[in-house]
């Protein structure tokens, strides 16, 4: 177990990079296995969910090089089809390679990923999309086994816009005959960058950043290189770290357009930003007023950020109301910061946030990766010391989130135990 050990009360001055997106970083690594050649991809994150992936590549037969920030992989020799319950237990984004699978080998089997701390999060959308176009599948003993004689393209409604569902599907559909439309995708900017990164390898696919994508199948795909986006959901942790230490913080390496949903909501609570072309800056000196949010697929309000604004608005001037719309259960993190002095009730699918003017330090557990760092954040605007059990959760999406803060002020020790 790992246990930071937070000393509050330090305002974050100074400039912090942001690394490559986690969530775009997933897909694409996965979606290499459809290349018939070496790809090349530059500035993967060194998290541990990227690492699980690596993993899951590796387990099949590629040859998966990774070097700092750049990662080389060749799948041309992937011999196994089958994705360990191991490996799908320790990320259930490995169901990530349930379409590329698809896509190169006509089939594929994972166990069943189940729910986690947030929700229930069930793969009804990728399986109905992927029998669609032709996949034969059976769900037994907790596994999904997959198959298809041959691939069509074909037009794919989905019942709301699931993130994993439309990569699953496009992954799946680049290899396929003919043309498939999918309809109600998600808009996210990481399904942007699966786009971009499967046509740089030769795909066909237009539309993401849309409701309608549409993907005219190739025979094969060529290696090449690519970049990842950087990470959104990092870059608005770092914004949000800004405001609540009240200091001033220069986030680099963002593209402002990504975190837009969370910067209009900071403009309303009165905190000061200055917007660049590839940088945010932060500065403040009291605490923000209070704003309502609600979570919903991009470009609403992220679900990944609802635990980060909810530590920031805890010490805003008045009531917040927060709505989370995605998830059922990601309200884990309200306990924890209630006993550092947060007033919030839940009710349902709301949290009522009352402002208090100061957070102190607590004992917490961070029983998540979001909630992690919303406590990381909450801590380090308290008064005295907090210990945070659990921050290896924070490392599935954070890289050395300690080093970064402690490089502009923070004071963060991690502790093996
Ligand atoms: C991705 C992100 C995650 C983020 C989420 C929502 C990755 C690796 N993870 O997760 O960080 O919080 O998007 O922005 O990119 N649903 C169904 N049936 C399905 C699929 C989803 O009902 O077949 C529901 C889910 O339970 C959830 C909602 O749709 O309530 C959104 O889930 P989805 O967009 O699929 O999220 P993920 O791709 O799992």
């Amino acid at each position: 177990m790992h246990r930071f050990m937070i000393s509050g009360g330090n305002p974050l001055k100074g400039t912090i990079r942001v690394s490559g997106s986690k969530n775009a970083a997933l897909p694409i690594i996965a979606a290499s296995l459809l290349i018939d050649g070496e790809c090349c991809i530059k500035e993967v994150p060194r998290l541990r969910d990227v690492e699980v992936m690596k993993d899951v590549l590796t387990y099949l037969g590629a040859t998966v090089s990774w070097e700092k920030n750049v990662m080389r992989i060749d799948a041309r020799n992937i011999h196994g089809y089958e994705i360990s319950e191991d490996l799908m237990r320790k990320m259930r984004a490995s169901n990530l390679a349930l379409g590329s699978l698809l896509g190169r080998l006509r089939q594929a089997r994972i166990s069943y990923p189940g729910g986690c701390n947030i929700g229930s999060r069930p793969m009804n959308l990728h399986l109905k999309g992927l029998r669609t176009l032709g996949v034969e599948i059976k769900e037994k003993f907790g596994y999904i086994t997959a198959e298809a004689k041959e691939l069509k393209g074909t037009d794919i409604h989905l019942d709301l816009p699931s993130v994993g569902a439309t990569e699953n599907l496009m992954m799946a559909a680049v290899l396929a005959q003919g043309t498939t439309t999918l309809r109600n995708a998600a808009k996210e900017p990481e399904i942007v960058d699966l786009q971009n990164f499967l046509n740089c390898m030769g795909a066909k696919v237009r539309g993401a950043g849309t409701d309608n994508i549409k993907i005219d199948g190739v025979k094969k795909l060529h290696g090449n290189e690519h970049s990842i986006i950087p990470d959104r959901i990092e870059a608005g942790t770092h914004i949000i770290a800004g405001a609540i230490t009240q200091g001033d913080l220069t986030v680099t390496n963002v593209i402002p357009e990504h975190v837009e949903p969370l910067t209009a909501k900071l403009k309303d609570a009165g905190v000061g930003l200055e917007i660049a072309d590839d940088w945010v800056r932060v500065f403040t000196h009291e605490n923000p007023k209070a704003v309502d949010i609600k979570t919903l697929p991009y470009p609403g309000f992220p679900t990944d950020m609802q635990p980060q604004i909810m530590a920031l608005l805890t010490l805003s001037e008045g009531t917040s109301v927060i709505t989370e719309t995605v998830f059922e259960n990601r309200y884990k993190h309200v306990m924890e910061l209630r006993r550092m002095g947060a007033d919030i009730r839940v009710e349902g699918q709301t949290a009522i946030v009352r402002g208090v003017p100061r957070l102190s330090g607590a004992c917490v557990e961070a029983s998540d990766l979001r909630a992690g760092a919303a406590l990381v954040l909450a801590a380090m605007a308290g008064e005295n010391g907090s210990v945070i059990d659990m921050a290896e959760h924070i490392d599935r999406g954070y890289e050395r989130m300690e080093n970064k803060y402690n490089a502009v002020g923070a004071r963060i020790i991690r502790v093996h135990s």
